[in-house]
């Protein structure tokens, strides 16, 4: 696998690849890397004649300074990994690469971001499809890769590639969790044991919320989420909602013509942490 940090160097390498017939797969990372990371770098190895990675940790998607500070950052244990997936290209820029001097994408995430993780994290998104725009620029791939664990950043995604006709396919990898349901995140090694023993909850509330979508009305679901986590001294709901699978909007009833997903945010101590799971088919 080589490593580039500079834009040029692999724009040519890329443009070459490209040239001769190789389809290029792209899975763009923020690093401290995880099997939920290593699932996509293995389905695009699967889909793409060529798997590159990027790791960037994005300042631009942190409305937190404080998260940004302790977000973990792992290189050489990642480069390891992706080499032992099998990944081909790694792109490690730093920001100056990353970003000219008073960069900015004119555009706008529109609605989306008015909706839970856009409407509990301002700025978020617009730092996010910031990075990605430039990053389909540099990398210039056929296919990208993004997990369903970040649901709205993946619908998100699609949607600015049909906006601006990006010439690329955006394929969404399922959730990967760790055998007690929680959902893996970079995020989860920063939990104390305290912590990390608690959060499973939130899977396991996730899959009891559909079993009782059979009985129960969707206000009485919110509440037994709402009473479920909170009840939890480690936890504390932010956010749990019912939305169409495609345009994100919140419904008011179970409805069966909506394709349904759940989504929810939760805080562990300061630490906080997203789920979903679908509802309907
Ligand atoms: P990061 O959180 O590092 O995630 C990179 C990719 O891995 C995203 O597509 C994310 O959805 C996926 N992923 C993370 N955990 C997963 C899991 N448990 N199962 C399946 N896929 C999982 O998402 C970002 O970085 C950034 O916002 C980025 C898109 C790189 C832009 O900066």
């Amino acid at each position: 696998m080589k490593i580039y940090t500079e834009v040029v160097s692999l724009q040519q390498e890329i443009s070459r690849l490209k040239k001769s017939g190789q389809s290029i797969g792209f899975v763009p990372t923020m690093g401290a890397l995880h099997e939920g990371h290593l699932s996509l770098i293995s389905q695009a190895r699967k889909s793409a004649g060529i798997t590159v990675a990027s790791i960037f940790i994005n300042p631009k998607q942190f409305n937190d300074p404080d998260d940004l500070r302790r977000y973990p950052r792992t290189p050489e244990k990642d480069a390891g990994m992706l080499e032992k997936a099998g990944c081909d290209m790694l792109f490690m820029p730093d920001e100056k690469e990353m970003y000219p001097p008073d960069f900015n994408l004119d555009y706008k995430v529109g609605y989306l971001d008015q909706l839970m993780e856009g409407k509990h994290r301002k700025g978020h998104f617009q730092g996010v499809v910031t990075v990605v725009y430039r990053l389909f620029r540099i990398v210039q791939p056929d296919m990208a890769f993004f997990g369903e664990k970040d649901y709205q950043q993946y619908v998100i995604i699609r949607k600015m590639t049909e906006d601006l006709h990006i010439p690329v396919q955006i394929i969404p990898c399922p959730i990967i969790r760790e055998t007690d349901g929680l959902a893996m995140s970079s995020r989860n090694q920063l939990l104390s044991p305290e912590h990390r023993a608690h959060a499973p909850l939130i899977a396991r509330t996730m899959l009891g919320a559909r079993e009782k979508k059979m009985t129960m009305s969707l206000e009485q679901v919110k509440q037994w989420v709402a009473q479920t986590i909170n009840q939890d001294t480690y936890l504390q709901l932010e956010y749990f909602e019912v939305v169409d699978s495609g345009t994100l909007l919140p419904v008011n009833a179970w409805d069966e013509k909506n394709s349904l997903i759940a989504c929810i945010a939760v805080w562990a101590g300061k630490i906080r942490l997203i789920d979903n799971l679908k509802f309907s088919s």
